[in-house]
């Protein structure tokens, strides 16, 4: 087989649509529940990137996906959620630095976490720093450690704020966020 061929036989680069419906997510911590329903095939999990339709995620909603191997939350956030992530006093946290999935770190405004410029879309790995589990979001009986919203991890009792902040409990980091950028205007790509 020439290089090409190979090349071409075991392309990981393509793209496909994820295709998580709206709300999927809205209760489990421990469990991961769309690994049955969207059915991965090992090609599909070695992916390097995909794309994820938000067009039908309404504002103060999110969806979860897959992206290799692992929950991504992808939630449009309310006015209320923004304002609330972004008058945090970086001070305030426990853990000062945002990293991607490398490890890789900025600072830990809302503006380096958030994907746009006015923080409407935060895309987060949905997995606890702690141990692994999959963090609750503000389904309506969390209202987090702001009182605004954000993500509760029942594990072992983790708080995260409505940028995904480890706030309280014993998570040592920031839930991470992964490589995205706006594809189109309905579509992120995400890797
Ligand atoms: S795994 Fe989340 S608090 Fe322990």
């Amino acid at each position: 087989m020439s290089h090409a061929e190979d090349h071409d036989g075991t392309r990981r680069d393509f793209l496909y649509y994820a295709t998580a419906g709206a709300g999927a997510v809205a209760t489990g911590a421990a469990v991961w529940p769309l690994i049955n329903q969207m059915n991965p095939s090992a090609d599909v999990q070695a992916l390097s990137s995909i794309l994820v339709d938000i067009s039908s995620i309404e504002v103060g909603t999110q969806i979860t996906v897959k992206w290799r191997g692992k929950p991504v939350f992808v939630r449009r956030r309310s006015t209320e959620e923004i304002e609330d992530a972004r008058s945090v006093d970086l001070s305030a946290l426990s853990d000062t630095m945002s990293r991607n999935v490398n490890k890789e770190g900025t600072d830990a405004s809302d503006q380096n976490r958030s994907l746009d410029e006015a923080g409407e879309w935060l895309v987060m790995m949905g997995v606890c720093t702690h141990l692994g589990c999959v963090p609750l979001n503000d389904a309506g009986d969390y209202v987090g450690p702001t009182g605004i919203g954000g993500w509760f991890c029942p594990c072992h009792g983790s708080h995260y704020d409505t940028s995904g902040r480890i706030r309280k409990g014993p998570a040592p980091e920031n839930l991470p966020v992964p490589t995205a950028a706006f594809f189109d205007e309905t579509t992120i790509q995400l890797g």
